[in-house]
This record gives structure tokens, C-alpha cells and sequence, in this order.
């Protein structure tokens, strides 16, 4: 009989696991043909071309492993191998997150995706990282916008007594108490049927959102307030990325930054193409906004949220970035 030593037998275990193929699924809260979905699917094919196929997968669309929230849990408890999630529920994992949802911060796409793929983004990547889970890569959501099945908004005072269902998200229900609605904190899978039912009056997503949710069904009006501009992250299992080599999680990661360009790519064509999408489908869109009291009001009330902790820095060194 031959004789293996201890490291020979474990040298071949791990060829043999880095050789067997994996299933990963990407979980995310939208449908398969969404910016989110478009970005899942050339996730799981970089990676799998990347692999040699030693990793194929499947995405879990449309909330079917839960809200976002859940999806992060997930990843911590090694439930779910990777999730795009908007970074609405994120600040209550990791609180430093919370600069990039403040209301008027970002001037336009440009600022926004320069601020992520820089310094900054990298820091904020690492600091997810502090938090038992693994930040892959920045990718997209969106400037948000306000919708309802009221009356058009264009000025603060026509948010008064609205309920509006905001994300988990402490800045973001701020800055909504700020500019005189009423927000409501919900998980996305629960908002299409809370707005049916007349649960909330209104809430508020990018176009991206409004139109892959086909929100004209249960709003009416959209206004372009572009309150706030949404970052999407492509998250991983620490769980998931403690088991692989070094080789495989190179793959990962460039399996997530094609991810993020395919759904940055996805966000220009329909912010080109969805306002048209949303008047079609017999939506009022509101484009004549005076954006400066939302803004003036939204700052009063939820920059402290932030700054309370952490102070105005890494504002002012995101304001700064040209
Ligand atoms: O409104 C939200 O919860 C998010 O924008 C969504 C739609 C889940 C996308 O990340």
C-alpha cells in the first residue's frame, strides 16, 4: 500500500477543491433584465470564462432570498455567496458608508464614479472589509428620484403629509423628515404591494428602479428631484473568499468590476432611455424642479447622521474631487 504524507494528502485535497466546480449564486432585489440583473449575469460569466469554468452559477433575482438586508446577513453567515445591493442598508453594517448617501453630495454620474473608483472608494471597500464581509467593487443604482399617486411634487411643501417609504436607511429618513414627508422604512420586496394598497403614498428610486419595477402601475407622478445618488456595491461572503486561493480571488474581483461596467453601461441607456419609458406608460413627469430648498432642507437634517461620528472630512474631500 502506498504511503502519503500529512502535506502530500493535504496538498491534493486542496488541488482537488480548487479543481471541483462550484455553483455561486448572485443574489440581488431586482428583475434578471435590470441594471442589477445585466450586472449579475456578467459577473457569473467573467468568472466563469476566467475559471475555466471551475465556477458557473445562477442569479437569485427579485428579492427571492429577501430584502437587501437579509442578503447581507447572508453573506455574513456564509448563506449567499455574493449580492449587489444598493448601499441603503449597508450603513448599518458599516456606518462610514453613510457619506456616500447623503442628499446633494454628488454634482452628476462623472463626480460620483470618479469619487468610487479612486481613493476614496477604496477606502470605503476596505472599511467594508473591517465588517465581516468582503466589498468587491463599487457599481450602480442610481440618482433617486420621487414618485407618488397624489400630486405632483415640486417644492417641499408639496411633500408635507406624504408617506414616503425610504430604504433602511438613517440619512436617507433624515433628510425625508427634513423636507416635510412622512418616510417609512420598508425592504424593497414589500413596496410594490404597500403602494397598491395605498400602505404608502409614494417612494423613491432611480429610473432604473421605477422602470424595471413598473411603478407606473401603482404611481402616477414621477419629479426629477435627484435627491440623492444611489451607489450599488458587489458584495461577497467572507466565508466564501477565505476558502479560495489567491488565483481565484483575482477572478472574483475582475469578475466584479466587469459586473459594475456592465450595469454603469445599463444606467446610461436608461437614463437616456426611461423618462420616455415612464410617460408611455402614463406617468406625469415633473421636470421643473428648484432643487435648492430640497437641498437646503435635506442637509439641515441629515448630514449629521454622518458627521455627528465622523466628522466633515471625507465630505469635503468628496466635494473636492474634481
Ligand atoms: O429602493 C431600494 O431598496 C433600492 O434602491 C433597490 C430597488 C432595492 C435597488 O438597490
Amino acid at each position: 500500500m502506498k504511503h502519503f504524507t500529512l502535506g502530500a494528502i493535504a496538498a491534493l485535497a486542496l488541488t482537488t477543491a480548487s479543481h471541483a466546480q462550484q455553483q455561486i449564486v448572485v443574489g440581488h432585489a431586482l428583475s434578471p433584465a435590470s441594471h442589477y440583473g445585466v450586472g449579475a449575469d456578467a459577473f457569473l460569466n467573467t468568472l466563469t470564462e476566467l475559471s475555466g469554468g471551475t465556477f458557473t452559477g445562477s442569479q437569485a433575482p427579485a428579492g427571492q432570498l429577501g430584502g437587501e438586508r437579509d442578503m447581507i446577513e447572508g453573506l455574513q453567515i456564509g448563506s449567499l455567496d455574493v449580492v449587489i445591493t444598493s448601499t441603503g442598508p449597508l450603513g448599518n453594517f458599516v456606518p462610514q458608508v453613510y457619506a456616500l448617501d447623503l442628499p446633494f453630495l454628488f454634482r452628476d454620474y462623472d463626480h460620483a464614479r470618479t469619487v468610487l473608483d479612486g481613493e476614496i472608494g477604496q477606502e470605503l471597500l476596505d472599511k467594508i472589509g473591517e465588517n465581516n464581509l468582503v466589498g468587491l467593487a463599487w457599481s450602480e443604482n442610481g440618482f433617486r428620484h420621487v414618485t407618488n399617486a397624489r400630486h405632483p411634487v415640486r417644492t417641499p411643501e408639496d411633500l408635507k403629509g406624504l408617506k414616503l417609504r425610504t430604504m433602511e436607511n438613517r440619512v436617507h429618513m433624515a433628510a425625508f423628515e427634513g423636507m416635510g414627508a412622512a418616510p417609512t422604512p420598508m425592504a424593497f420586496p414589500e413596496l410594490f404591494t404597500a403602494l397598491q394598497q395605498g400602505v404608502v403614498d409614494g417612494q423613491e428610486n432611480p429610473v432604473t428602479v421605477i422602470t424595471a419595477a413598473k411603478f407606473w402601475e401603482v404611481q402616477k407622478y414621477v419629479s426629477l428631484t435627484g435627491h440623492v445618488y444611489s451607489p450599488a456595491v458587489v458584495l461577497a461572503s467572507p466565508i466564501l473568499l477565505d476558502s479560495l486561493t489567491e488565483e481565484q480571488k483575482g477572478w472574483f474581483m475582475e469578475a466584479a468590476k466587469a459586473s459594475a461596467a456592465a450595469t454603469r453601461a445599463e444606467v446610461n441607456r436608461l437614463e437616456e432611455a426611461g423618462v420616455a419609458l415612464l410617460r408611455e406608460n402614463g406617468m406625469e413627469v415633473i421636470t421643473d424642479i428648484d432643487k435648492a430648498p430640497f437641498a437646503a432642507l435635506a442637509e439641515e437634517s441629515s448630514y449629521a447622521v454622518y458627521t455627528d461620528q465622523y466628522g466633515s472630512e471625507m465630505i469635503e474631500r468628496i466635494k473636492a474631487v474634481e
